[in-house]
């Protein structure tokens, strides 16, 4: 971990006639934070903070967001950049080591992939025993946590092996995977991987071949996957990163952890929102006839459990900006493939009441990752149920690296947060 830490001294607080000092210092991106560390031991008191809204639970080399101006920069990097100019595997490279790939690590690191990307036989049974229905993020967890049956050395998450063996064998089976469980669920054969294709080339022919069509990758689509994998790729502190840190922290193996993650991130306030963003946009269309003014209405109504999906994020209070990347590329993506397609001119008519409202301006709710990329994925064929699916293949390496960060870390204990008992004080069944 770099050695950027700014002491600032210290911070009193006082209560109850007794006074406290607490140890404030600062990050690389001048963020302060008050070291309350002491503050059990020495006045009885936790703090209380649901939803850890102000609660840092590490020092983090890997990723930078400001959501007061919408930057966000992985180890230095903006994300504008990084999807304008890199690879996927360069990124996921990048966020695992701390550095771009120069051309040899690059090689190495995409040779990696292509020598584990094979699923073990006996896994591809696994796929058969899940109805036709079955979510495929319910079948990647399953298979994430299923890889640490097959290389039981990694049980132990103490055992240092070369870390790329064991971050590309995760990256590259996961993809797998995700294409199997996908053609599983339309009852087609499955595509092996090839060991010609690059990492997003490869998904996308495991995807969409079949024995009856000679399917060739276009150069768009491939673009576009690997600038949306770079979008997902990591996000700090969010809420399946920390599941992934939770469940690592107990000693628990990358596998394991990952596949929590992988449920985290399925829920529709989290990367599932992207499936929800599509289907609600589906149902403006058949159910409110296209009118954007009634759902508005509804999202704005403290009565009805309705939510723009899409819309808000915990530490954006401004653009997203991997939403104005995405944004930019539904269009581009769109053009080039000649898709007309009628619920991106609802998106944007849908964001622009919301850009004008005074209830989202006043709460600094915008478009987050999620309104656009899932269009995306649409135009590129990709069924809508896969779409957080997607989401996780691209957030595996961010996992990877917030998991080996979290091991690696001097200061590292067990999480587990505390409460404040509200039930019954003690009484007897008598
Ligand atoms: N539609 C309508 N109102 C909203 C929305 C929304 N999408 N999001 C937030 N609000 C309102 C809340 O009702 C609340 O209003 P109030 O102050 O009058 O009570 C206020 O804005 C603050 O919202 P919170 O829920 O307290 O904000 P929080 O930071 O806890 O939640 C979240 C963030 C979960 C992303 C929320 O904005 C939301 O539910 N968005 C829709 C789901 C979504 O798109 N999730 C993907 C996020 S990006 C990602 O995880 C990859």
């Amino acid at each position: 971990m770099s050695d950027t830490i700014k002491d600032l001294g210290t911070a009193e607080l006082t209560f109850d006639g007794k006074t406290i000092i607490l140890p404030v210092f600062e990050g690389s991106e001048k963020e302060k934070a008050v070291d309350i560390r002491a503050l059990r031991k020495e006045t009885g008191m936790i703090t209380y903070d649901p939803g850890f809204m102000n609660t840092g639970c590490c020092k983090s080399d890997i990723t930078y967001i400001d959501g007061e101006v919408g930057i966000l920069r992985y180890r230095g990097y903006d994300i504008n950049e990084l999807a304008e100019n890199c690879e996927f595997v360069d990124v996921a490279y990048l966020l695992v080591h701390g550095s771009l790939p120069n051309k040899q690590q690059h090689t190495e690191f995409s040779e990696n992939l292509n020598s584990h990307s094979l699923l073990h036989e006996d896994m591809r049974h696994f796929f058969d025993a899940y109805p036709d229905h079955a979510h495929p993020m319910a079948t990647l967890s399953a298979m994430a946590v299923s890889l640490s049956t097959f290389y039981p050395e990694l049980e132990d998450s103490s055992i240092q092996e070369n870390i790329d063996f064991k971050v590309t064998r995760l990256l590259s089976k996961m993809r797998t995977a995700a294409a199997f469980a996908y053609k599983k669920s339309i009852g087609h054969p499955i595509v092996y991987p090839h060991h010609n294709l690059k990492y997003c080339e490869n998904f996308l022919n495991m995807m969409f071949r079949t024995p009856v069509n000679d399917y060739q990758v276009d150069p768009v689509v491939a673009t576009a996957l690997n600038k949306l994998l770079i979008l997902h790729a990591d996000h700090e502190q969010n809420c399946s990163a920390s599941v992934v840190k939770m469940v690592g922290s107990a000693g628990a193996n990358l596998y394991a952890s990952i596949s929590a993650g992988i449920c985290a991130l399925w829920g529709p306030l989290h990367g599932g929102a992207n499936q929800h963003v599509i289907e609600m946009l589906e149902r403006i269309i058949v159910e409110d006839d296209g009118d954007v003014k009634r759902v508005i209405e509804r999202a704005k109504d403290k009565n009805d459990p309705f939510r723009l999906m899409g819309v808000g994020h915990r530490v954006y209070k401004s653009y997203d900006p991997r939403a104005k990347v995405a944004k930019r590329m539904c269009k581009d993506v769109l053009a080039k493939m000649g898709v007309d397609d009628p619920l991106v001119e609802l998106a944007q008519e849908l964001e622009e009441a919301v850009l004008a409202d005074d209830y989202f301006a006043s709460r600094s709710l915008y478009p987050n990752i999620d309104f656009y990329t899932g269009l995306t994925y649409r135009a590129m064929g990709i069924p809508t149920d896969m779409f957080t699916v997607m989401f996780a293949i691209g957030r595996m390496p961010g996992w990877i690296a917030q998991w080996l960060e979290m091991r690696d870390d001097p200061h590292g204990r067990i999480g587990r947060p505390r409460q404040i008992y509200t039930g019954p004080t003690q009484r007897s069944v008598n």
